[in-house]
């Protein structure tokens, strides 16, 4: 007991410290101390800051409701729960709740095992703010009720950026958790003129096209993002960009199948990842990786609608993309446009390696299987003599079936650098309904089946092409 009491002392001294002492307000949340941290399986104490990849999703699991391998003490574990409300916070879904937020955060973040709370039947309302950090080792932030963005581009605040919404900046060691409910609001966003078939008679209109990022996270580390209901963003859901050591799992991810440029959880530049135990529904790329990503681990995953699991696109504009140890296990793809995609611009450089698609089963996809190096969004993009060299890439245990509006497996690389080193094997794909129209596609591809493939697939090149020593690594 003397040790419980010390520890409030402890928080009511930080808080004192890094709060307005004035406000009488601002010293109530003291009192909501978690009660239990082995009886609510929500409680923040039962996630442990585990760092992928030394947690594997299935196996070791600490479960919620043990306590032990997770606690790593008596005293610096304790959480001081710092709700938004008691920093004047309304909740009503209309009040802009902005500075109690932010008020919240300053507290929480400068405390160890700080909790900044957004309770259960509030709907919070705040406009596009950054969240720097440093903050103290185990802060959680934890939304419990419903966290949203101003409704639509014409309730944003013009001074505000219109290319994020939520950001959490240099943050070492953070939780982001909760039973609540992002709310993107993103509708009115989607319906710009400006977006894919959104114009008068199905066009697309020229004019103001940005649209904000629901939740990103910015040159972090040791991040954990779990139990969240992430839904209708404007843009990407998550956007994780120069960040190291990102465990995401059990998050549920919805936006409808006609939103555009909806990415389910984007990360670029980032490095040791695992993404575990979610489901995604959306108007994009379920899950996409972009350049200077590297030890991605991608288990129990199911996508659809969507877009698929998609790495790139990469070197747009020439630029120089390294991507490599991407792995993807047991997922599971549904009515989407592709299943397990590479995607590079022509031109650019470096390369795509080490990648593996084990267990996929796929249901009623276009392109299930396709490396794409002509990938191209404006009206002609012209070949080029450089390209992004892709490598050692398996396909293992890729089974379902797929749309036959696209053939099922299509390797197109480019004339420049060819696609080494394909493997495939256990891979049977039939059509959903109908029959198939294209055989499998292969240009300039290099690789091997090791089992029979449903479709048969004849068209992978034997061996290495002749100029495989010059393009190896391409400065990766
Ligand atoms: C718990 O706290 C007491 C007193 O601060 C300390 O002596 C003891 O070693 C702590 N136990 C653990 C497991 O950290
Ligand atoms: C896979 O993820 C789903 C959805 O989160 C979950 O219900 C299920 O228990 C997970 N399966 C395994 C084997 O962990
Ligand atoms: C590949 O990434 C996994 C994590 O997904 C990691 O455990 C492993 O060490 C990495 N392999 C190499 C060769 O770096
Ligand atoms: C680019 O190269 C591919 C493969 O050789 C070819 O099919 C395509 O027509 C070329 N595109 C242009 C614009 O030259
Ligand atoms: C081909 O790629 C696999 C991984 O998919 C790798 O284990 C193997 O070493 C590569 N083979 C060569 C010859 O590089």
């Amino acid at each position: 007991m003397a040790d419980l009491r010390g520890l409030l002392l402890m928080c009511v001294v930080f808080t004192f410290l890094s709060f307005n002492p004035g406000n009488v307000e601002g010293r109530k949340h003291i009192h909501k101390k978690q009660k239990s941290r082995s009886s609510n399986a929500e409680s923040p104490i039962s996630l442990s800051p585990a760092y992928p990849p030394a947690t594997p999703p299935n196996s070791n699991d600490p479960t919620p409701t043990d306590p032990t391998p997770t606690d790593p003490g008596n005293s610096t574990s304790e959480p001081c729960v710092f709700d938004v409300t008691s920093f004047g916070a309304v909740g009503d879904g209309s009040t802009d709740d902005t500075a109690a937020f932010m008020a919240a955060w300053k507290a929480a973040c400068a405390v160890e095992s700080g909790v900044l709370l957004a309770p259960s039947d509030h709907v919070f309302l705040i406009t596009s703010t950054i969240l720097s950090g440093p903050c103290k080792p185990g802060f959680v932030f934890q939304v419990d009720g419903v966290l949203m963005p101003p409704d639509g581009p014409d309730n944003w605040p013009k001074s505000d950026s219109d290319k994020q919404w939520l950001v959490f900046y240099r943050v070492d060691g953070m939780t982001f958790t909760g039973r609540g409910t992002i709310e993107g609001n993103g509708q009115k966003w989607w319906e710009l003129p400006c977006k894919p078939h959104r114009g008068p008679h199905g066009t697309s209109l020229p004019g103001p096209c940005n649209s904000p990022a629901l939740i990103r996270f910015f040159m972090s580390s040791n991040l954990v993002v779990s139990g969240l209901r992430i839904q209708n963003s404007p843009q990407f859901h998550m956007k994780f960009d120069g960040c190291e050591g990102v465990l995401i799992e059990k998050l549920s991810i919805s936006s409808p199948a006609l939103s555009p440029n909806t990415d389910g959880i984007h990360i670029e530049n980032t490095k040791s990842v695992g993404i575990y135990n979610s489901i995604i529904a959306n108007g994009d790329d379920c899950i996409s990786i972009g350049p200077g990503c590297s030890d991605v681990d991608i288990e129990n995953v199911t996508c659809g609608p969507s877009h698929g699991i998609s790495i790139g696109s990469l070197g747009v504009h020439n630029s120089q993309a390294c991507v490599s140890n991407i792995t993807v296990r047991n997922a599971f793809i549904r009515n989407s446009d592709n299943g397990v995609r590479i995607k590079t611009w022509q031109g650019g450089m470096g390369s795509v390696s080490g990648i593996s698609f084990d267990s996929i089963q796929m249901e009623n996809v276009r392109n299930c299987i396709i490396i794409d190096q002509y990938y191209c969004l404006a009206k002609a993009c012209l070949n080029q003599t450089s390209a992004v060299f892709v490598t050692d890439v398996s396909y293992k245990n890729i089974k379902g079936t797929y749309d036959v509006r696209s053939p099922p497996i299509h390797f197109a690389c480019s004339d420049a650098v060819a696609c080494t080193n394909i493997t495939l094997s256990e891979v049977e794909l039939l059509p959903a309904a109908g029959e198939l129209v294209d055989d499998p596609f292969c240009w300039n591809a290099y690789g091997t089946q090791e089992t029979l493939t449903i479709p048969p697939i004849s068209c992978l090149l034997d061996g290495e092409p002749q100029s495989i020593s010059e393009t190896a690594n391409f400065g990766c």
